[in-house]
């Protein structure tokens, strides 16, 4: 590919001014916008002026005066996203902790049976939570469906599973390793039409694919905000709750901003109405407040083009994989179809550590490039379209088949280090 016609792609793309939200290290290439986002300049900002003021001068007196508003601010931005109203999203804990406490809420509610099914393409945290709830349940272990690849599911399986084992279902939207894209709708309407329910994981969904809860008939869904929606390292997670079920679930962790009165201190726990009995304890306010340039970002650009130049990309990346890489022993292990693919895309070699580690290291001709690695021997390439140029993808692909050509890969450790 020539470097003038991807020139011309960033020159002519509507979203190129959104680049300059962000903060850039120097002569390095990011493609973990999948992992966690870029820095949002006016998160800076924001945190410095909340840092030197609202805590410094303001102390005890900023809760009323700023922070109290501040998670649902947020939530309100989240549900204009996600096509929600702003009293079914609320922002806070975990995704890890979100699922647990929504999850247990499900099967306490005895609005479905006590039957917790996933698939092999969900992250191992949602494994990990609803095994972990089996034991507190004392049910029986979850139903782990398996597909005859770790790139997509099959959704004919699903279904039949579905359709002979009723209960709470939890898929994550767009998987973590393939970015395999689920039919959302479809599957609610069967999981519905079968007395079950579907917890969605949008983790690696928001802010990198159109999602409308509500035209999607989903009731819960639930994700992180550090990833495309560059809310900041750890940032806090949100929960959707349908309006129509908020009434029958009950928070397990009963804590006091979950009460419909916290600050009357009332002896007796009574949950708050609607969305906010989802609260637990207090906000964390810096984190919080750090997220709000990452969703106003997002909205300013629009899902819906974030979308379109997301899929224009990953299929120009693909375009010059099967080009440049297959023949060099790569595989996509992605969705080819676009409708079907989030927005990363990942690629597989048997030397897959070796060769994300020569990429992260660069060399005197080669700019740093960061994806990121996921076992047995996935490489991701994040395509974060507030960010990643045209330009960039092709530095990419030129890049691997240096490391290849030259076998420079092979001066790295196959060892492997905690975060890549
Ligand atoms: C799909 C998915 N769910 C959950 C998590 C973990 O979320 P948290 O660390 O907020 O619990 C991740 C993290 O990458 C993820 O990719």
């Amino acid at each position: 590919m020539d470097i003038n016609i991807v020139k011309q792609k960033d020159e002519k793309d509507p979203l190129s001014k959104f680049r300059a939200h962000f903060h850039h290290p120097k002569n390095e290439l990011y493609f973990d916008g999948n992992s966690l986002g870029k820095l949002p300049l006016k998160a800076q900002q924001t945190l410095h002026e909340i840092i030197q003021n609202q805590w410094g001068e303001g102390l005890i007196r900023s809760w009323n005066t700023h922070w109290l508003d501040i998670p649902k601010k947020i939530a309100a931005k989240y549900a204009q996203l996600l096509g929600a109203e702003k009293e079914e999203i609320c922002i806070g804990e975990s995704t890890s902790v979100r699922l647990y406490q929504i999850l247990h809420a499900l099967m306490s509610s005895g609005l479905f049976p006590k039957q917790l099914t996933t698939d092999i393409l969900n992250f191992p945290t949602d494994l990990y939570v609803m095994e972990g709830l089996v034991k507190v349940f004392k049910i029986s272990p979850i139903s782990l469906i398996s597909y005859s690849n770790e790139v997509e599911a099959d959704i004919k399986k699903l279904k039949k599973f579905i359709a002979n084992h009723s209960g709470i279902i939890c898929l994550s939207l767009v998987s973590y390793k393939s970015a395999f894209l689920y039919p959302m709708q479809l599957l609610n309407r069967w999981a519905a039409k079968h007395s079950s329910i579907i917890v969605w994981d949008l983790s690696h969904a928001v802010g990198a694919v159109a999602v409308d809860l509500k035209e999607t008939e989903t009731k819960i869904a639930l994700g992180c905000t550090y990833k495309y929606m560059n809310g900041g390292p750890g940032s806090p997670a949100f929960l959707y709750v349908n309006k129509g079920v908020q009434s029958k679930l009950f928070n397990p962790i009963q804590g006091w901003f979950g009460h419909q009165l916290p600050f009357d201190f009332e002896r007796e726990y009574t949950p708050a109405q609607g969305i906010d009995r989802f609260a637990s304890g207090t906000p964390s306010i810096l984190s919080m407040a750090a997220m709000e340039a990452g969703v106003d970002l997002v909205l300013e650009a629009g899902i819906e083009s974030l979308r379109h130049k997301s899929i224009l990309q990953s299929e120009l990346l693909l375009k010059m994989v099967q080009a440049e890489l297959i023949p060099l022993g790569f595989l996509i292990e992605s969705p080819i179809e676009s409708e079907y693919r989030g927005s990363h895309v990942s690629l597989s070699h048997p030397a897959s550590w070796q060769i994300c580690q020569a990429l992260l290291a660069g060399s005197k001709l080669q700019p740093k490039i960061i994806p990121d690695f996921r076992p047995p021997n996935f490489i991701r390439f994040g395509i974060t379209p507030l960010y990643t140029q045209y330009k960039d993808l092709l530095v990419l692909v030129n890049t691997l088949k240096t490391i290849m050509n030259t076998e420079r890969y092979l001066n790295f450790s196959t060892e492997k280090t905690t975060v890549t």
